[in-house]
């Protein structure tokens, strides 16, 4: 398969199955990290660099700028890299410094805020400093995967249609919230093409994108301390809240019981789709979506000292999803 661009290179029909991790069903996880960016966020960053150029508001001297944790704004920089155009990512502590340095790597003008904001998180902080930039430097373009409709629609058009394509009418499906640009692309596609599948929606305990009070959090990917305007509220959707503890415990045992090193929202949704397993039917088939690998949190999930100094208490998963040896 030969492709033109880093960017083309989506793998949208991974899936790795999950023996024994809820018994008498098949639970499937779509790898969405394996392309040249590294996350599920490479077709968000594809989708909204299109439309602003579908827009028209990039001329030949375009800056763009964004506010990101980290995985957009690598992903970002591997289609700015590749259509030439500088990007500024503007970041916060909870960054991985790997996350940093690849964005560097590839060009990008990488800024740190520090400042916490009122809900004890940094998005605010962050979503100042972009507003402060934008107006005074014309040529600069804000994405806002925050706002962006092409962030639901990259996902609507990708990542759900390929879900269905490749799974068909599955049970469940367990999505992540960030931006929650991944989460209503599914929420959208399968109301329309699978309306009997199970939509579960999981976000960090701390985060305010359903309604719960904030609270600091210390794994970036999913969560927010400012409800993202693109998500829209469903009664239909079921929502899910796990501890950051929780998300630690299940990387770890995904590592060690099945050689799965992944990242933090990955754990999280995984750790709702073990606390939801009694609700499940026998011969279930339940799909949940990974948005990236772990080998930038090995500094932090899988730090002994990074979670002592961060928690107090791991809860022990050691009897779960025990693959069959052989
Ligand atoms: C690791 C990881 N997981 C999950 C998400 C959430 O995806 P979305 O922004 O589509 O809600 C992100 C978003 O940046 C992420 O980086």
């Amino acid at each position: 398969m030969i492709f033109e661009s880093a960017s083309d290179v989506v793998l949208d029909d991974v899936f790795l199955r999950l023996p024994d991790f809820v018994p008498d069903v098949s639970v499937l996880l779509k790898l969405e990290g394996l392309n040249p960016a590294g996350s599920v966020k490479l077709k968000t960053a594809v989708a909204l660099v299109d439309s602003a150029q579908a827009a028209g508001t990039l001329g030949p001297r375009a800056r763009l700028i964004e506010s990101s944790s980290g995985n957009l704004g690598i992903a970002l920089s591997v289609v700015c890299a590749a259509r030439g155009y500088p990007l500024t990512v503007v970041t916060d502590p909870n960054a991985a410094r790997h996350a940093i340095r690849v964005m560097e790597s590839l060009g990008t003008e990488v800024v740190e805020v520090s400042t916490r904001d009122a809900q004890g998180g940094y998005l605010r902080t962050r979503l100042d400093y972009v507003r402060r930039r934008t107006s005074a430097e014309p040529e600069l373009v804000w994405l806002n995967q925050y706002a962006n409709p092409a962030n639901t629609g990259a996902h609507r058009e990708r990542t759900a249609k390929a879900l269905h394509r490749e799974l068909g009418d599955i049970d469940a499906l367990f999505v992540g919230a960030g931006t929650t640009g991944t989460l209503m692309g599914c929420v959208e596609y399968f109301a329309e093409h699978s309306p009997g599948t199970r939509i579960v929606a999981v976000d960090a305990v701390g985060s305010v994108t359903f309604g719960a009070p904030a609270a600091p959090r210390f794994i970036p990917g999913l969560g927010t301390s400012r409800r993202p305007e693109i998500y829209v509220d469903r009664e239909a959707v079921e929502k899910v809240l796990v501890e950051e503890t929780d998300t630690v415990a299940m990387c770890r045992m995904l590592a060690a019981r099945y050689g799965l090193l992944v990242g933090g929202s990955t754990g999280t949704v995984l750790a709702a789709v073990q606390r939801l397993a009694p609700t499940f039917g026998s011969g279930w088939r339940v799909a949940a979506i990974s948005p990236d690998m772990g080998d930038k949190y090995v500094d932090t999930i899988y730090s002994d000292t990074w979670v002592a100094e961060r928690y107090t208490r791991i809860p022990d998963l050691a009897g779960l999803g025990h693959a069959t040896a052989g």
